[in-house]
């Protein structure tokens, strides 16, 4: 691992390099869709990075509200506790103690969720990693009130990069051997880490755990009835259909406001309009963004039904299969591999594109550049950076081509 350091140093040293460079347009001079998703554009701080977005007219981020959904996650840990605390609080000390699998500290879904889970629990209101000392405290549907404290978090990477779940199991290991039953709740920033941990918590043994994604292998351990309790769906339906739509607005010629509400808030050219999600505007980060829900044993079998969109089943009259080049940041990341991309092939036969595919090794970003080559030959192109923070370094490919 040490040894790659000077590497990546390097590596980034060409990105800051480069995207200082004058060469980058500005104003929509471009002229072909650069759609961002998942992994929002951001600056170190992991606000989005506005000169990213506004780089041209067809420069969109499409994915999932995050801020909301960390807050979702929080109130859905929050009411499951509030029903169940006498019977998770294992050792009987009146304190529900917690740990918190942190995904990638730079990343913003990953930020919001640590955020959005402590601030509800009472315990902080940052994405540290490491454990929060604040106490909180639930009352309880019983009447009785509990104290709760994060006993530790670590943000879970290794060398095949960051939501590694199985740094998530080693890392519960430990913790089981130095919290034991002092260990009532498990919180995951994704179902990926969350199930590494599950596997480790020993024959009937049952710790109330949460993560998010609502996997396919998640649902399924919530239709159990382990220790699985619940997740959340970023309605992946919607998030995929979100880029495959900007995409078709601009094969239909639409421009302007066109771009983000054809499809979306009105029926676009071939009477299509998503309709799985809410998906809302947000005009200062050019960001669509799906709304996020909770997932428990109680709408697990719903949402591992999977049906597709019942908004989008009209075949686009275009009959030009359109080139596009898809980045992925990492070639094994649960979510993405298990969940998103199998979605995206699912609508392809409505849409009429080619893609090509180049994905990553989750842990440098120039596994992806080396293949996002050849620019010219595609008339758009769809980017998951290894670091949110460049966006910038993609633009300059795209304007030097
Ligand atoms: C997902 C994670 C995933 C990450 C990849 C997040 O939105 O919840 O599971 O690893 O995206 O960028």
């Amino acid at each position: 691992m040490k040894k790659l350091i000077p590497l990546v140093a390097v590596a980034l040293m060409g990105v800051a390099a480069t995207s200082c460079g004058d060469s980058t347009p500005t104003g929509g001079d471009f002229g072909k869709p650069l759609i961002f998703y998942n992994r929002q554009p951001t600056l170190a701080d992991n606000s989005v990075d506005k000169s990213v977005m506004n780089w041209s007219d067809l420069t969109f981020y499409g994915g999932f509200d995050a801020v909301a959904g960390g807050d979702t996650q929080g109130q859905m840990v929050v009411d499951y506790i509030k029903e169940h605390a006498a019977e998770m609080d294992r050792n009987g000390d009146g304190t529900i103690g917690y740990v918190l699998a942190i995904g990638q500290n730079s990343h913003n879904d990953s930020s919001a969720r640590t955020i959005g889970v402590r601030k509800a629990l009472g315990t902080g209101d940052t994405a540290d990693d490491t454990a929060q000392s604040k106490i909180g405290s639930i009352k309880a549907n019983d009447g009785e009130t509990y104290q709760i404290k994060e006993l530790a978090a670590q943000e879970m990477r290794d060398s095949a990069g960051p939501w590694s779940s199985s740094v998530a199991g080693t890392a519960m290991a430990g913790w089981i051997n130095q919290y034991g039953n002092q260990i009532d709740l498990v919180v995951s920033n994704n179902d990926g880490m969350a199930e590494g941990m599950i596997a480790q918590y020993g024959q009937g043994v049952v710790i109330p755990t949460f993560g998010y994604d609502a996997n396919a292998s998640t649902l399924d351990l919530i239709l159990e009835g382990g220790s699985m309790k619940g997740t959340i769906s970023q309605n992946h339906h919607a998030q995929v259909l979100t880029v495959l739509q900007l995409l078709r607005n601009y094969f239909d010629g639409e421009t302007g406001e066109g771009m983000y509400t054809k499809g979306f808030t009105t029926p676009d050219k071939a009477g299509n309009q998503i309709k799985s999600a809410k998906v809302a505007y947000n005009a200062d980060t050019k960001a669509l963004l799906a709304e996020n829900g909770i997932v428990t044993i109680d709408n697990a079998q719903s949402v591992k039904d999977d049906v597709l969109d019942s908004g989008v089943t009209k075949t686009t009259k275009d009959t030009v299969k359109h080139k596009i080049l898809w980045t992925v940041y990492s070639s094994t990341d649960n979510f993405l591999n298990q969940t998103y991309i199998p979605t995206v092939e699912r609508y392809l036969d409505k849409f009429n594109y080619d893609i090509t595919w180049v994905k990553g090794d989750g842990t440098q970003e120039t596994s992806v550049t080396n293949y996002f080559t050849n620019l010219n030959n595609y008339e758009a192109y769809v980017v998951n950076m290894v670091e949110p923070t460049n966006g910038a370094l993609y633009q300059d490919l795209l304007a030097n081509a």
